[in-house]
């Protein structure tokens, strides 16, 4: 048996390597993909966690936010995401409502992403009162990603996408969120929208590994949504968001170049079009000139 060293780009990332590169400082590199092709780019450029995030609601779907988007729709961009996955982790997202109605239900639709999509792990948002619906699913084998700090599902609880964990009072809430987190015995959690010195706080108190998303350097990983990263949305990013392309610039060109040409005839030419092997055509053009012959009475 062959053992690949952690960091080689070919290794399967599990639960244990994520735990690991934090031991190593070494960090954890995630985005969200939510369909095959985006899956499979950023699998074979080596991201360690793909994360079918309920953002796809956003991204994908056009919802105003992600409290609308549901268990089927997120079942079916998993499948997706899961053909073009080999190395990387995949989590699923657990939606709005599918684990808030009680444990029964949550594991129900923690196994679904599992059993019918092909997650190796879910995400759920929320800290100290969820670390009991945690616990269910991870006893039932589900390897749980939490997720604290600015919680999109919460946004009319939190009146808002808003930064948190600003007071000493909310800095001490995110804290025994984290903690409660790590003792239900998360493989990793995301810290999203909150200060970095807290951030860095969280990071050292806790075992798992920190994802953060707006969360400062110090976490043990870093996650975008991946459209925000390629210039794919239409809104104005949030402050974190470094944007590495304008994709958005790019589709819209080839949109437009691609119109142009076929209103101005230029597309296709002779070369992109199929044409008759030679004695099909010699033979259809003797029947054509015969029928002009015909109809001309000569
Ligand atoms: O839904 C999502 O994409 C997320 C990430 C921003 C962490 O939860």
């Amino acid at each position: 048996m062959s053992v690949v060293p952690i960091g080689d780009s070919r290794q399967k990332i599990t639960i244990l390597s994520l735990l690991d590169k934090k031991l190593h400082h070494e960090p954890i590199t995630a985005l969200t993909a939510y369909d095959y092709a985006t899956a499979r780019l950023v699998d074979e450029a080596g991201i360690d966690v793909i994360l079918v995030g309920d953002s796809l609601a956003q991204v994908m779907l056009g919802y105003d936010n992600t409290l609308a988007v549901s268990m089927e729709e997120m079942l079916h961009h998993t499948r997706a995401a899961r053909r073009g996955t080999k190395r990387a982790l995949l989590v699923a997202d657990m939606p709005f409502a599918s684990y808030h109605l009680g444990a029964d239900e949550a594991l129900r639709n923690a196994s679904r992403f599992v059993k019918e999509a092909g997650a190796e792990a879910v995400k759920i948002e929320g800290g100290e009162k969820r670390a009991d619906i945690i616990r269910r699913i991870i006893d039932a084998e589900i390897p749980v990603m939490g997720h604290i700090g600015l919680t999109p599902q919460s946004v009319h609880a939190m009146g808002g996408y808003k930064v948190q964990g600003k007071t000493l009072n909310a800095i001490e809430q995110l804290m025994r969120d984290a903690v409660a987190l790590d003792r239900a015995g998360v493989f990793s959690m995301v810290l999203e929208g909150i200060p970095r010195e807290v951030a860095a706080m969280i990071t050292a108190e806790v075992q798992t590994p920190t994802i953060g998303i707006g969360a400062g350097p110090e976490c043990d990983g870093q996650i975008l949504v991946i459209h925000d990263m390629l210039g794919l949305n239409f809104g104005t990013p949030a402050k974190f968001v470094r944007q590495y392309a304008d994709v958005g610039a790019v589709m819209r060109g080839a949109v437009e170049s691609y119109k142009n040409d076929v209103i101005a005839g230029g597309y296709p030419n002779d070369e992109e079009s199929y044409h008759l092997p030679k004695d099909t055509r010699a033979a259809l053009e003797t029947i054509l000139e015969r029928k002009r012959g015909m109809r001309s009475g000569d």
